[in-house]
């Protein structure tokens, strides 16, 4: 069985870009846990299917036509045979993404696809709750945090990379708002793994985050 490194943490961390650094140095795969959520969420709105229904939502979960690819060293997300690597990514994707992900039965619903990614020579897993549901029995898992407030600025940064303007004080509100619920809903909250090392990237440069976990994962 493959090893997998999981990486957890809430939104604006850094945990994409350091598991894309730690995939590309180790030449391991890579494990986008949210951006099944978001394509879930994405295939809802289109479909014009209930969000609030967890019963309508399962079977889409289920029966979900996604595919990653790798181009050019980036990831392509592609639904139903349409290239949405950017529509996924907007305010409304996450939020809808963070409802539907607090459903027992749809976080059910995919456990196997993404055990599915765990192959060698091994995984970077990202997301919520890979070191705690999806991939408890990992080797080497992190908790990667930071403050709201400095998560809010990244993402304000990364957006207006992007050409989005922004708002700060609604973005940080957006964070709070998904933190939230993704900390306190029934299944899977967002908490660190009992055996995660800790990493708070607040006042780190995400070349220091990324020396760290990969000295971590190599002890
Ligand atoms: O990019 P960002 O960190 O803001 O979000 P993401 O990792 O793409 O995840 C989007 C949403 O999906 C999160 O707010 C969570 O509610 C949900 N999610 C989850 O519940 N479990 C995961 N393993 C990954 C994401």
């Amino acid at each position: 069985i493959a090893p997998v490194i999981t990486i957890d943490g809430p939104s604006g961390a850094g945990k994409g870009t350091l598991c894309k650094a730690m995939a590309e140095s180790l030449q391991w795969h890579l494990l986008d846990s949210g951006a099944i959520y978001r394509v879930l969420a994405l295939a809802a709105l289109h479909h014009q299917v209930d969000i609030e229904s967890e019963e309508a939502l399962v079977p889409m979960a289920a029966h979900l036509d996604v595919r990653f690819l790798s181009v050019e060293g980036e990831m392509q997300v592609i639904l139903e045979g349409e290239d949405v690597t950017g529509e996924i990514r907007t305010q409304e994707v996450s939020n809808t993404a963070s409802r539907v992900a607090a459903f027992p039965r749809v976080r059910e619903a995919l456990l196997r696809r993404q055990r599915a990614f765990r192959e060698e020579p091994g995984l970077i897993a990202d997301g919520r709750d890979m070191g705690t549901v999806v991939f408890p029995d990992a080797p080497v898992k992190i908790f990667l945090d930071a403050s709201s407030e400095e998560r809010a600025h990244r993402r304000m940064l990364q957006l207006q990379e992007k050409g989005f303007n922004v708002n700060f004080d609604r973005l940080l509100s957006e964070i709070k708002e998904r933190d939230d619920r993704d900390r306190n809903r029934a299944i899977a909250p967002l908490v660190p793994a009992a055996d995660a090392l800790v990493l708070d990237s607040t006042s780190m440069s995400i070349e220091q985050v990324i020396e760290k976990a990969l000295d971590y994962a190599r002890h």
